[in-house]
């Protein structure tokens, strides 16, 4: 039994701040940003806004382009790094209730930039087993709220929220589109690459107080560099190879948008054209979790995802999670 996307739905705060505006303020400069990662901007949730908007507007937008009843829908995950409280609520329970949504199921996904694809494989395995028959998939993050503006490693960052409407396929179509395969992984040895160091059980935040170190985004850039390359080339080869595909047969890769160079790298390893990756870091910047569907609403916009199209898509991020899915379109 096929799962497919039955609509996207994407929201970017309005708030730009371009990269001369970050030299302003902390040494770096348009020139070491763009050529490094491929960034030039990055858009920025206001003072007040938290995941849970970012993720209910993206919400909104994909059930009003699918013509979408909220009544239909059974159940909300939330993917995001960066949850409006800890645990307590979830972010998708205030979304629910935002959303007016009926009494289904609602629960986050802790899975770093990889979250929006382990989420939809989660929706898929519960569409399967009928706990639902639509599945609203969230990837949200205020990023900004964990990131330090003095330090220039964390430049990379922006706010985002994306959305998909996941249904079950029935009838005629099952077998001829939606999710075909997935793969999901973790290398948890890489746990402290990508990490805020305090504010959780470990270093709670009441034994404080803590250096701004501790409590925003540290990342050692060059070790999760590596790894995300090398593991975007060695789930993106194996997804092909047991769905029996080569680049010929794959009309976009979708990657997580955390640095050009990484998606350059490993096309060139893969010895894949740059162009079937789509890319669009430029103006938002690493948004983690809601990079990918986020670019799924650009495609869609631009018409690039027509019926039968093959789509690829590949995350990493901390944890550290990778994987990706494919789909039929
Ligand atoms: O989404 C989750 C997954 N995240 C990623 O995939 C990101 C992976 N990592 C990267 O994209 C890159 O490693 C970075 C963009 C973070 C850094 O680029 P890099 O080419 O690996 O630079 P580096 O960390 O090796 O640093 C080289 C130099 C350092 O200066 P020194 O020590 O050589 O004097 C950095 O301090 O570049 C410096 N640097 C900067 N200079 C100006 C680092 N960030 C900046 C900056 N502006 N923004």
């Amino acid at each position: 039994m096929n799962t497919y996307i039955r609509s996207i739905g994407s929201y970017i705060p309005k708030k730009r701040v371009t990269n001369d505006e970050l030299a302003e303020r902390i040494d770096t400069s348009d020139e070491w940003i763009r050529s490094h990662t491929g960034i030039g901007a990055r858009h920025i949730a206001d003072d007040d806004e938290a995941t849970s908007d970012l993720g209910y507007r993206a919400a909104v937008d994909a059930l009003e382009s699918g013509g979408v009843d909220i009544q239909e829908i059974g159940g909300i995950i939330a993917a995001t790094a960066t949850p409006d409280h800890f645990g307590f609520p979830s972010t998708a329970c205030i979304i629910q209730d935002r959303l007016k949504a009926q009494p289904g199921f609602a629960f986050d996904v802790t899975a770093g930039c990889s979250g929006f694809i382990y989420g939809l494989e989660i929706a898929r395995g519960m569409l399967q087993l009928k706990d639902a028959d639509n599945i609203l998939v969230i990837g949200a993050e205020k990023l900004t709220s964990v990131v330090d503006w003095d330090d220039r490693n964390s430049v990379l960052f922006g706010d985002a929220g994306g959305a998909v409407v996941l249904s079950r396929l029935n009838g005629a179509e099952e077998g001829l589109r939606g999710i075909i395969d997935s793969k999901l992984h973790a290398d948890g040895s890489g746990a402290e690459a990508l990490m805020v160091a305090s504010g959780g059980s470990r270093r709670p935040m009441k034994d404080g107080p803590y250096d701004i170190a501790e409590v925003t985004l540290r990342m050692q850039g060059r070790r999760v560099y590596n790894f995300a390359v090398s593991v975007i080339v060695g789930t993106l080869r194996s997804m092909m190879e047991r769905n029996g595909l080569t680049i010929d047969d794959v009309d976009y890769i979708v990657p997580h948008q955390a640095n050009i160079r990484i998606l350059q790298a490993a096309a060139k390893r893969l010895g894949f054209p740059f162009e079937k990756f789509y890319v669009n870091i430029e103006d938002l910047a690493n948004t983690s979790a809601a990079s990918i569907p986020v670019a799924l609403k650009e495609m869609e916009r631009k018409g690039l995802l027509r019926r039968g199209a093959r789509i690829m898509t590949i995350g990493f991020g901390a944890g550290l999670t990778y994987g990706g899915n494919v789909i039929i379109w």
